[in-house]
C-alpha cells in the first residue's frame, strides 16, 4: 500500500475507535487537518465542542487565533506545509485535560500521523502536548520557544492558543516563536 492509502486506513480506524471511555460521548473523532506531507505539525491537546461537533481541530475561538498567528507568517491550514491535529482525538467531557490513561489509549494514532507524514518539526501547542512530546517536566512560560531534537524531528512547545485569549500579555511571546519556526521552515521547504 502507499502513504497516503496507509494514511486514509489509518484514518479510517481511528474514526471507528472505542480505545478509552471517551469515544462513548464524542460527536466526531477529530483525526486532523492539512497537508499530509507537511513540513510542519501543530498539535494541540485534544477537541474542545466546537471541534467535536465540526470533526475538525481549532475551529473555535482558540483556532481562530491559531489561523491568524498562522497568517502572520504565510501559513493556512488549507494552504499546504502544514498539518494540525491534538494529542487526544475525542473531546474530554467540558474541556477537562485528556486523562493519562485516555493520552496512552490514543497516542498510537498520532506517533502513526507522525511516521507518515514525516514532518521535520513540530510544535507543540501547550502544556499538555509539550509534556507528552518533549518532556514531561516541560514549563511553557520557561521553555516555549526552544528547539529540542529527537532523532532527525525537531520539536518546540509555544502557548496554546487558548492561553493566549485568557492571557493576550503573553502574545508577542507566541509570535516570537512563530517567528522562530518561520525562520526554522526558510529553505526547508519540500
Ligand atoms: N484546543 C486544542 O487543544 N485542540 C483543539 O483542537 C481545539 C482546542
Amino acid at each position: 500500500m502507499d502513504r497516503a492509502s496507509d494514511f486514509e486506513s489509518l484514518r479510517e480506524r481511528c474514526l471507528g475507535c472505542a480505545a478509552c471511555p471517551l469515544a462513548a460521548t464524542r460527536h466526531n473523532v477529530v483525526f486532523g487537518v492539512g497537508d499530509t506531507r507537511a513540513d510542519v505539525m501543530f498539535i494541540g491537546e485534544g477537541p474542545g465542542e466546537n471541534e467535536d461537533l465540526q470533526g475538525e481541530p481549532f475551529v473555535g475561538r482558540a483556532g481562530q487565533l491559531l489561523d491568524k498567528m498562522l497568517a502572520a507568517i504565510d501559513l493556512s491550514r488549507t494552504g499546504g506545509g502544514i498539518y494540525i491535529t491534538n494529542i487526544v482525538k475525542c473531546r474530554p467531557p467540558g474541556n477537562r485535560d485528556p486523562k493519562p490513561e485516555e493520552q496512552d489509549a490514543c497516542i498510537g494514532y498520532l506517533r502513526e500521523q507522525v511516521q507518515l507524514i514525516e514532518p521535520r518539526l513540530i510544535v507543540c501547542l501547550g502544556r499538555i502536548a509539550a509534556q507528552r512530546l518533549i518532556d514531561p517536566g516541560f514549563k511553557v512560560t520557561r521553555q516555549h520557544g526552544q528547539w529540542f531534537q529527537k532523532g532527525e524531528l525537531w520539536m518546540m512547545g509555544t502557548y496554546h492558543p487558548a492561553a493566549l485569549l485568557r492571557n493576550p500579555r503573553q502574545k508577542p511571546e507566541a509570535m516570537a516563536d512563530f517567528f522562530a519556526l518561520r525562520d526554522a521552515l526558510t529553505g526547508q521547504r519540500r
